[in-house]
Formats: C-alpha cells, sequence, structure tokens
C-alpha cells in the first residue's frame, strides 16, 4: 500500500519480466549515471559522448538533459531552490524507470544540492554511479558556452548557480572527472574502463 503520497488505496504490481530478464536479453546491466557539475562544466558533452559510444556497442542507453528535460516534463519549474529541488526529484523517478527498463541511463543536471543527489543515489540504490564534473568556476566562464555567464553577471539571469545560487560538489563520487585537464575521449575511457571494472557490461 501507497502510504507516502496522494494517491491512496494504490498496489504495486511486480512485472514477470524482471531486471535481470532484461539484462540477460540486453547483455549488459542497467545501471543510471548520474553526471553533476556547474554549466559548461562538461556534463550533457561527457554524456552524449559516452553515450555514443555505449551505442556503438549495442547497448541501450538513454540520456537525460537539463535543458531538453526543461521543454517538457519540467516546463513548469524554474530555478529557485524550491523548483530545482522537485526538478531533481520528477529526474530521479524517471531515472529509476529507466533503469528498471533495462537502460544505462545518463543525467546531465546541475542538481546542485547535495540532499537531492543523495536522495536519487537512496531511490536508485547500489546502481546510482555519481559523475562529478570537475571544472573551476574560471573555466567554465571563460568557455560560457550559452553566454549565461556574461548575462549573469550582469544580473539578467537571477538564481544563476555559482554566481547567485550555490552548488554543493560531491564529498564522495563514484567518479571524478578533470574536464579541463583531459580530453572529451579521454574522459570517456576513463568512466567506461570504471563501467567495465564495476561489471556493467563485458568485453
Ligand atoms: S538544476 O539546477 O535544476 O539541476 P538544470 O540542469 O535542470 O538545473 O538546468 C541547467 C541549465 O539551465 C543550464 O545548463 C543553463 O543552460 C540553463 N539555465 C538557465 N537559467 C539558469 C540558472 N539561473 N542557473 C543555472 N542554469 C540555468
Amino acid at each position: 500500500m501507497n502510504t507516502d503520497s496522494k494517491s491512496s488505496n494504490t498496489v504495486w504490481h511486480h512485472a514477470t519480466v524482471t531486471r535481470q530478464r532484461r539484462a540477460e536479453l540486453n547483455k549488459h546491466h542497467s545501471t543510471l549515471l548520474w553526471f553533476t557539475g556547474l554549466s559548461g562544466a562538461g556534463k550533457s558533452t561527457l554524456a552524449h559522448a559516452l553515450e555514443e559510444r555505449l551505442y556503438q556497442m549495442n547497448y541501450s542507453t538513454f540520456v537525460l538533459d537539463g535543458d531538453n528535460v526543461r521543454h517538457g516534463l519540467c516546463k513548469d519549474l524554474g530555478f529557485s531552490n524550491e523548483d530545482r529541488i522537485e526538478n531533481i526529484r520528477r529526474i530521479s523517478e524517471v531515472a529509476r524507470l529507466f533503469v528498471e527498463a533495462g537502460v544505462i541511463v545518463l543525467t546531465a543536471f546541475i542538481s546542485p544540492f547535495r540532499a537531492d543527489r543523495d536522495k536519487a543515489r537512496d531511490l536508485v540504490g547500489k546502481d546510482f554511479i555519481e559523475v562529478y564534473c570537475d571544472c573551476p568556476i574560471t573555466v567554465c566562464e571563460e568557455r560560457d558556452v550559452k553566454g549565461l555567464y556574461r548575462r549573469a553577471r550582469q544580473g539578467e539571469i537571477k538564481e544563476f548557480t555559482g554566481i547567485s545560487s550555490p552548488y554543493e560538489a560531491p564529498l564522495n563520487p563514484e567518479l571524478s572527472i578533470n574536464t579541463v585537464a583531459n580530453s572529451i575521449d579521454e574522459c570517456v575511457d576513463e568512466i567506461l574502463k570504471y563501467l567495465l571494472e564495476r561489471g556493467v557490461y563485458k568485453l
């Protein structure tokens, strides 16, 4: 029985097609790679580059990306702390469904608050892999791919992460990827090596 929401009198229906069976069909395990970092730190770039490599290995993958999700599922949300918390809560639930569906999920959200990332970790369990895209704000600001840092400095964009809204870096991520010192390919290789060691896939 569901006691934690407004949907009372609902009962969880167990599927006969289990995750284990899906893994046998797919020839890899499902997992969630949770990329976190400042805007411009390389989350989306790395998630998509990694997805491309996994796809070429015939694996079932999907990227949930901050900017894209905010066009649909989360288009009612802005960038207040409250809205960011709700954004990450929804993404965590969606990511969990994808993991249940047997997919290697890559999420690319700033996800600035530790507590929210920890909730996602609790929800997904042992298959949660936190990937910190480690890049100082000075470099993100220099890159300023979308021109948002300049606009935030000019006061045009309020509550901008790293400038007028906080970012809490992970304390103990499974992976910390330095996106300044390494090329995209090097970063992707490092993550693939880790996934292989964890047994997400086999060669
Ligand atoms: S999160 O904080 O809720 O995790 P999310 O990853 O979905 O953020 O969205 C971040 C993207 O929205 C950034 O990459 C940037 O393109 C855009 N953006 C627009 N306004 C802001 C803002 N105030 N702070 C951060 N990112 C913003």
